[in-house]
């Protein structure tokens, strides 16, 4: 069977990879492309990731970049379209919600070819979310649907999606967590920056609705700057925040010297360096999705800057909690944590680092009608 695995943004890169490693396994079996869409390029953002997972370079780079939701996705699909008719695979796996994953299933499904979306179910009900609607399209179109706990499952269910597309494997993006647990424990960053376990939060945000409106990142850092009088946040910065706060003239909530204090920006770091800190920090503050389910693994509190979330299981089974962006709710749940009030939860179902085997365990028992 040959198939073309696609990436294009930080979070499908810790995706990708255990499906890869998988794969590998069964040589006779299975032929396989990488293709990188480029919708991330900065070294950081996406170089420096293949090094920390171990993951085989790219073997087509789309290189599209940056651009407005139809000029990216218009560039992937141009681009990809092309990709599969000099490849003709029989199967392209998708994974995530990005606007890479989005395009390249529509591409492959005009084509013919079948689609397996890894991370499907998933549901915000808020369209305003650009994730919501790749969800949307991705799942609608795809042949084969891997969902990482059973709510996704009812979603796709209720949308009318065939019972034998849905597979319940759990959660790739745990796979990668567990894998590289104990080589990111291992790492001095912690004690190079003078941080104690417990002694500090780290933060992410970068979804369009906190940063890109300039009264409402403001309220939310000047809740994050009260609470970082009392501990350090780390603050890797993704470049659209960085962008936004430039615009904005609000660097002056920020510290980037030597000693880490107040709230500590510094690039984006790599995997195994964030995970390393958020290993051992006293709670997490984000935007991010994929985040609010690894501290449900690490049992670390999270407090997500969002009034919604697509992985409601973490709220119903693991640490996290959603507190939107005004700056008084955010404030009251970090001092909630503060005071030893934060959530203790389990690990969900499936979530043990198995889950690209059993991904491929059932393309290997359908495979053949796949071809
Ligand atoms: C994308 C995903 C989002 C995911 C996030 C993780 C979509 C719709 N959004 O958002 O779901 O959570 O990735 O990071 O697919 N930029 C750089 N260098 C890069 C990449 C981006 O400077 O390597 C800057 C550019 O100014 C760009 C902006 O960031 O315009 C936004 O990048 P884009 O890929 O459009 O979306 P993200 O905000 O990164």
């Amino acid at each position: 069977m040959k198939i073309i695995n696609i990436v294009g943004a930080r979070p499908n890169f810790m995706k990708m990879a255990p499906i890869i490693e998988a794969l590998n396994r069964h040589p006779d079996r299975f032929e396989h492309l990488l293709v990188h869409t480029g919708q991330h390029y900065d070294q950081r953002m996406s170089k420096a990731f293949f090094e920390d997972l171990g993951m085989p370079r790219p073997d087509i780079d789309l290189e599209v970049g940056s651009g407005s939701h139809a000029e990216q996705t218009g560039r992937i699909m141009m681009a990809f379209e092309r990709v599969c008719r000099d490849e003709l695979p029989d199967l392209v796996i998708v994974v995530g919600d990005v606007n890479s994953t989005m395009a390249c299933t529509i591409t492959a499904k005009k084509l013919g070819i079948k689609v397996a979306h890894v991370e499907a179910g998933l549901r915000s009900r808020d369209m305003d979310m650009p994730e919501e609607i790749n969800r949307l399209c991705t799942d609608v179109l795809c042949d084969y649907l891997f969902t990482t706990d059973t709510l996704a499952d009812e979603n796709l269910r209720a949308e009318g999606v065939a019972e034998e597309k849905i597979h319940f494997v759990g959660n790739v993006m745990i796979d990668t967590l567990l894998k590289h647990r104990e080589m990111a424990t291992g790492l001095a960053l912690s004690r190079e920056l003078g941080l104690a376990p417990g002694g500090y939060a780290t933060l992410t945000l970068h979804r369009p609705s906190n940063v890109d409106d300039r009264e409402t990142l403001s309220g939310i850092l000047e809740s994050l700057a009260e609470i970082a009088r009392e501990m350090p946040i780390v603050f890797p910065i993704h470049p659209r925040t960085r962008k936004m706060v430039g615009q904005f003239g609000l660097d002056h909530y920020f510290n980037e010297g030597k000693k880490v204090e107040g709230i500590w920006i510094t690039e984006p770091l790599g995997y195994l360096e964030f995970l390393h800190l958020n290993m051992n920090a006293c709670m997490v503050l984000t935007d991010s999705g994929g985040l609010q389910e690894e501290t449900t693994v690490l049992g670390v509190p999270c407090i997500t800057l969002r009034h919604n979330t697509e992985r409601p299981v973490t709220l119903t089974q693991g640490t996290n909690q959603l507190v939107g962006n005004e700056p008084q709710a955010i404030l009251d749940a970090a001092r909630a944590v503060l005071e030893g009030r934060g959530r203790k939860g389990r690990v969900p179902e499936k979530w043990d680092g198995r889950s690209a085997e059993r991904i491929v365990d059932v393309l290997l028992r359908e495979g053949d009608e796949l071809m």
